[in-house]
Parts: C-alpha cells; structure tokens; sequence
C-alpha cells in the first residue's frame, strides 16, 4: 500500500508555505540571519510541537517563521518543500502563504514574492511541479488590515490563483472579510476559506453565502449540520481536509477518531492534504500512509481523492488532463 500511495500522482490543495519550515532549516536560516531561537536544539524544537488547540499551534507557527527575513529564505523555504514533496510523489502544490505576518515584522510583500516565485520556476523546471499561490488574510486581524493587503498586492494580482482565509477561527467569523472576498471576487481572483476546523457550521454557510468560496478548508464540523452537508454535497462543494493536522490540534482525539469515513459516506467531495506538514508529523504521504493504517481504505478510495484534487486544482485543462 505505502508503495501504491507514494506513486499515486497527488495534488496538495491545502498547504502553508510557513507551515512547511522543518527545524533544521529554521535553525540554519536563525544562524544565517542572526536571529535568536527560543531553543536549543532541533529535538528541542520538536519537543515543543505538543499542542492543546489551534491557537497553541499559531503561537509557535509565527514564532518560527520569524527567521524568514530574505526573499532567498522564502526560496529555500518553498524549494526544501517542493523537493520533499516531489519525493512523495506530490505533482502539485496550491500553497497559502500569510503576508500580514510577514509585514508585521517588517517584511514586506515583494520580497515574499519574489522568494515564492523564484521556487516556483525552479519547482516547474526542475522537478516538473505545477504549483498555485493563494495569499491568505489573517482573520484575527482587523478587515481594514486586509483590505490594505489585498490592494498593495496589486503588482501580484495575476500571480494570485485565490485568496484565502486562515489564522484563529473561532471569534472571527467569515462575515468580518466580506468587502475584501468581494474585492477578490471582482477582480476575478477565486476564493477559499478556512472553516469548520475549530469554527461551527455556521461559519461554513457563511463561506459559502457571503465570501463565494470555491473550496471549503477543513469543513470537518459540517457533520453537525445535516442540511448544510446536503448543500456541500449538493453543490459539489471540496473539502480540503487535513487529517494529521486535525489530530495534532486535538479537533479529534485519535486518527480511528477521524471524521472522513463518514464524510465519505455522505457523498461528500474530498481530498487529503497536509495543512503545516513540519509541525503536524508529516507531508502528503503520511497522512495517506495515516488514514490507510485508520480506516483500511481500497486503493480506489485513494485514486478518488486524488483525482478530486486534480480536479478542484487552480490549474489549467491541459495541465488537468496530463494529470489525470
Ligand atoms: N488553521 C488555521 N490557520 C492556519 C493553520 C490551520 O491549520 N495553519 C496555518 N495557519
Ligand atoms: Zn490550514
């Protein structure tokens, strides 16, 4: 099986480029660029990688990228993935990347960009990686904030596949990002959100009805609301779900625990990604390897997800098709 579901080509839809910094780049890039590290070593780092919740996972996450400082760090960053990756058998990769997080620290958006670009060429050239940009808001942050993001990324507007929305769900509704996904929307940049990880169903619908998202992140709590699973499966809608991440950040106690074999009987359209792979114990291929150790699925329940991925891809038709 593990050898079937390495060179099952698969497609990651939901990834953050930040989430994918591995302690031993961290302290390599910390040396590089004289920041200190609240630790002292790499097993230290991943000692520290035990969390109660979402927000005990975020604290950490922005701690570590803040020895991200160059756009050559943000190419190192994005290249170390894209070659593991690569390893897996991943053939494309949609990455979330969080620039209020960056300007914060004083990092501003060119330079991230033209890290991330840089390793998206190299990617597509050297080991023949699709891969699609989605700049995600930070929705325990203010709307204003966001807005200001959206129009200064305006030199990078065609570069941007979507806009997404991440960060502490719970408190920050969908409804809070209205104008920007509407200011998304009309310059034709497709949506995404984060919703239903920690967040009720009802921050789902509001994905959905007020943002015009294409693809619900996570969506795992949309099995508290039966209507609202009718509507995804109805709709067609994709669930980028995230089974190693939902363990780490104990949305559900233990992988057997898992929502996903009952989101597949409802008909729902799913794929499986690795959300923050260096913090959650694994890339693409463990949570794969995780869930067929879980639920003993067939290779043909697999080749779904995988094939659901290729389809809801920000990719072209002819990429689609060599895909498939
Ligand atoms: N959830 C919400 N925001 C995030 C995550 C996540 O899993 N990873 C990085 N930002
Ligand atoms: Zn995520």
């Amino acid at each position: 099986m593990r050898d079937f579901l390495k060179r099952l080509p698969k497609a990651e839809l939901h990834l953050h480029i930040e989430g994918s910094l591995e302690p031993e780049l961290m302290f390599s890039l910390a040396e590089r660029n004289g920041v200190s590290l609240p630790y002292a070593s790499v097993e230290e780092v991943r000692a520290a990688y035990d969390f109660s919740d979402l927000q005990s996972f975020l604290d950490l996450y922005y701690q570590g990228m803040s020895v991200l400082r160059t756009a050559e760090d943000f190419h190192d960053l994005a290249m170390d993935y894209f070659r593991r990756a690569s390893a897996e058998g991943v053939v494309h990769v949609e990455m979330h990347f969080d620039p209020q997080a960056h300007l914060v620290r004083g990092i501003e958006l060119p330079v991230v960009m033209e890290g991330l670009s840089l390793a998206r060429r190299r990617a597509q050239r050297e080991l023949g990686m699709s891969t699609a940009l989605i700049m995600a808001f930070l929705r325990d942050r203010p709307a204003e904030e966001a807005m200001a993001v959206m129009e200064s990324a305006a030199p990078y507007w065609e570069m941007l596949d979507a806009v997404g929305l991440d960060s502490a769900e719970q408190g920050n509704p969908p409804a809070k990002f209205v104008e920007v996904f509407e200011r998304a929307r009309q310059l034709g940049i497709p949506r995404v959100a984060h919703a239903g990880e920690e967040g009720p169903p009802a921050y789902i619908r509001e994905a959905l009805d007020l943002l015009d998202v294409c693809r619900i992140d996570h969506g795992v709590r949309c099995l508290e609301d039966l209507e609202l699973v009718s509507r995804l499966r109805d709709e067609g809608v994709v669930l980028t779900v995230c089974p190693l991440s939902n363990v780490r950040l104990r949305v559900v106690e233990r992988m057997a625990d898992h929502p996903l074999p009952q989101l597949l009987d409802a008909g729902l359209r799913l794929t499986l990604n690795s959300d923050d792979p260096a913090y959650f114990g694994g890339g693409m291929l463990a949570n794969f390897e995780a869930c067929a150790d879980a639920f003993g699925w067939s290779k043909e329940i697999f080749i779904q997800f995988a094939g659901t991925a290729i389809e809801a891809a920000f990719i072209g038709e002819t990429r689609r098709l060599e895909l498939h």
